[in-house]
């Protein structure tokens, strides 16, 4: 059975919340706050139980040094503004008798945010002394960072271990959701595989092939497939030591992978690219979409960060907020695709996983996730 903090005592006791706050961030101010909001509903319901709630996340790759540009600073200052009467502090670092005293006055309902976990190396490096200090530092572990169950590092897979550890609200909620999906989705089931790197997409592809009806491609990961059939994708951007993978895939894909049938082009001659799927595929794909029940994206499906290549992601992205199919989706820029055309709150599910939703439904055991369900001394999930 699934433990969530809705079923135990946090009321006025100091919380270690660890939650995947890695968020876009240029000259102070957030781009993009999906990660923030959707650990919101932990948010309130801890305070509204009174607890202390210290807040660690990691941010950026400052490489286990202290950056001022990746300081959880503006995240906080984000976060304050979802909240009119909650205290929210914030500090730099983590250990110190300044850090331990503003600890010791954090009044109940309070939120207080350490500093970014990778300003120290002992962070990735898993140092379980690292997280034995830690550990001091309040009565009960709860985590949502779902982003970041993929890395081993001490405050996702050694905090866990050493405290009374449960999953936050997010966290159950990406659990349950993801686990229907890559168990028992509703059929047809149709994924919209993109991106560039197919190397990172393999092992979600090998498991959607098992599960899934149809696999539409598109972006980089398309390319390969359609070089690995012998079509001419000029200069195309193209992860060629993945070709040998993509013929094997195809040899077993049944007629469940979908591949353009047309694209968007630059350039001329024997110098052109694909910048973009084209509208035959656009309306080719759509029909895939709104025949299907259940339905999961990750991936662009051309160079969607410009916007004169945007259209088919676009056009793509539209038919499913409408579709009539559950929707998910996971993946860093496509969510920050949907956000910017204001398309996010027109699905059912958006994973705060990048990497992590991607191994999750790949069947990958998230090192973070076996600790939280190794704890001997909580009820965890
Ligand atoms: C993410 O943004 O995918 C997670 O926060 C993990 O970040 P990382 O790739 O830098 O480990």
């Amino acid at each position: 059975m699934q433990i969530s903090i809705a079923d135990i005592d946090v009321r006025l006791k100091p919380v270690l919340y660890r939650v995947d706050y890695n968020e876009p961030i240029k000259n102070g101010v957030v781009l993009s706050d999906w990660r923030i909001r959707a650990t919101l509903p932990t948010l309130d319901y801890l305070v509204s139980q009174q607890a202390k709630i210290i807040i660690l996340s990691h941010l950026g790759r400052p490489g286990g040094q202290f950056n001022p540009n990746d300081s959880l600073r503006p995240v906080a200052q984000h976060l304050m503004s979802f909240f009119d009467k909650v205290q929210i502090q914030i500090t730099d670092g983590i250990f110190g008798q300044a850090v331990n005293d503003a600890l010791a006055n954090m009044k109940p309902g309070s939120i207080f945010f350490l500093g970014n976990t990778r300003f120290f190396p002992e962070e990735e490096r898993n140092d379980f002394n690292f997280a034995k200090a830690l550990a001091q530092l309040a009565e009960l572990y709860v985590t949502d960072a779902f982003g970041v169950m993929h890395r081993e590092a001490a405050t996702v897979t050694q905090l866990p271990k050493l405290m009374d550890s449960y999953p936050g609200l997010l966290l159950h909620k990406e659990l349950e959701t993801l686990d229907r999906l890559r168990e028992y989705p509703e059929r047809p089931f149709t994924a919209l595989i993109g991106g560039a790197k197919l190397e990172t997409k393999v092992g979600l592809i090998r498991r959607l092939l098992t599960r899934a009806d149809y696999i539409l491609l598109g972006g980089g990961v398309a390319n390969v497939f359609a070089k690995a059939t012998g079509h001419d994708i000029g200069m195309s951007y193209c992860d060629d030591a993945q070709l040998a993978v993509a013929k094997e895939i195809l040899a077993k894909a049944e007629g469940k992978l979908i591949l353009p049938v047309d694209f968007v082009n630059e350039g001329r001659g024997d110098k052109f690219r694909y910048v973009d799927i084209g509208t035959k595929t656009i309306a080719l794909y759509s029909q895939y979409l709104n025949g299907s029940r259940d339905i999961f994206w990750n991936g662009t499906v051309g160079i969607a960060e410009e916007a004169r290549f945007a259209n088919g992601t676009k056009a793509l992205a539209d038919v499913m907020a409408q579709a009539k199919g559950i929707t998910t989706v996971a993946g860093g820029d496509t969510i920050a695709f949907l956000e910017l055309n204001k398309l996010i709150d027109s699905y059912n599910f958006v994973s705060t996983g990048g990497g992590s939703a991607v191994a999750y439904i790949s069947g990958e055991k998230l090192p973070g996730l076996e600790a939280l369900r190794g704890n001997e001394l909580g009820s965890t999930i």
